[in-house]
C-alpha cells in the first residue's frame, strides 16, 4: 500500500488568476503540501512572471510553504535572496548556475531546502557529486517557460535514473510540466514523489478537489 505521506502536491500558480492570487492560493492551501512559484526573467526562459519584490509579497503572504522554481539567469545571487525571506524550498537550474554546488550550500545555509532542476536536454548522469548538497531534484517534463504544455513521457527514464541515484537518501524527486490525471501515475511509477500541477488544478472547476484526486491517483499505483 503506497504511503500517502510520501506524496507531495505542489500546485503552480503561474496560470492562476494573478489579480486574485491570495484568493486562488486560499482555495487550495488546506489540501496542498506546497505552493509552486515559477520565477521567470524573460532571459533564461522566454517568459516573465514576477520580479523579486512581487514574489516576496506572495511568499510572505502564503499560508503554506512556498516551493520557488527559479528560471532566471542571475540565479547564484538571487537564490540567496529567496532563501533569506523564508522560502521553504529554492530550486535553481543547473544550466543557469555558474557555481551550483556553492549556491545549493548557501540556500541550505540560509535555512531553505535546496533544489536542483534539470531541463529536458540535461542528463542526470553528471550529478552524483551533488547528492550531499541537494534536498530535491526537479526533473522537468516540459521545456521550462510556460504552463499548459504536454507531458514529455520520454523523461521517465531520467526520473528512474534519478530515483536510483537517490537511493535511500531523504531527497525529494519532483516532476514539473504536464502533470494531470492522465500522467501523474506514470511519473509516480517512475519514482517521483513531489508533483507540480498548474493547469490541471487551476483549469478545473474545483481546484481543491482536483488536488485531492491527483494525490489519490498518484497513490493508486
Ligand atoms: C513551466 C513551469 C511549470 C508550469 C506547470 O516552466 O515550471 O511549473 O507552471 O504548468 P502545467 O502543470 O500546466 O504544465
Ligand atoms: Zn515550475
Amino acid at each position: 500500500m503506497p504511503n500517502l505521506q510520501e506524496i507531495r502536491i505542489s500546485p503552480s500558480v503561474l496560470n492562476a488568476d494573478r489579480d486574485n492570487l491570495q484568493h486562488e492560493i486560499s482555495r487550495i492551501a488546506s489540501v496542498s503540501d506546497l505552493i509552486h512559484l515559477d520565477i521567470m526573467d524573460d532571459k533564461f526562459v522566454p517568459n516573465f512572471s514576477w520580479d523579486f519584490a512581487a514574489a516576496e509579497s506572495i511568499i510572505k503572504g502564503c499560508p503554506i510553504p512556498v516551493d520557488a522554481h527559479l528560471m532566471i539567469e542571475d540565479v547564484d545571487r538571487l537564490a540567496l535572496d529567496y532563501a533569506a525571506i523564508g522560502t521553504a524550498s529554492v530550486t535553481i537550474h543547473v544550466e543557469a548556475s555558474q557555481t551550483p554546488r556553492a549556491t545549493l550550500k548557501n540556500i541550505r545555509g540560509a535555512g531553505s531546502r535546496a533544489g536542483l532542476a534539470l531541463k529536458p536536454g540535461t542528463a542526470i548522469t553528471d550529478y552524483e557529486d551533488f547528492l550531499d548538497v541537494v534536498d530535491m531534484f526537479l526533473i522537468m517534463t516540459v521545456e521550462p517557460g510556460f504552463g499548459g504544455q504536454s507531458f514529455m513521457g520520454d523523461m521517465m527514464q531520467k526520473v528512474r535514473q534519478t530515483r536510483e541515484l537517490i537511493g535511500d537518501r531523504p531527497i525529494w524527486l519532483q516532476v514539473d510540466g504536464g502533470i494531470s490525471l492522465d500522467t501523474i501515475a506514470i511519473a509516480r511509477e517512475a519514482g517521483a514523489d513531489t508533483f507540480v500541477a498548474g493547469s490541471a488544478v487551476f483549469n478545473s472547476p474545483d481546484p481543491a478537489e482536483m488536488v485531492k484526486i491527483l494525490r489519490q491517483r498518484a497513490a493508486s499505483i
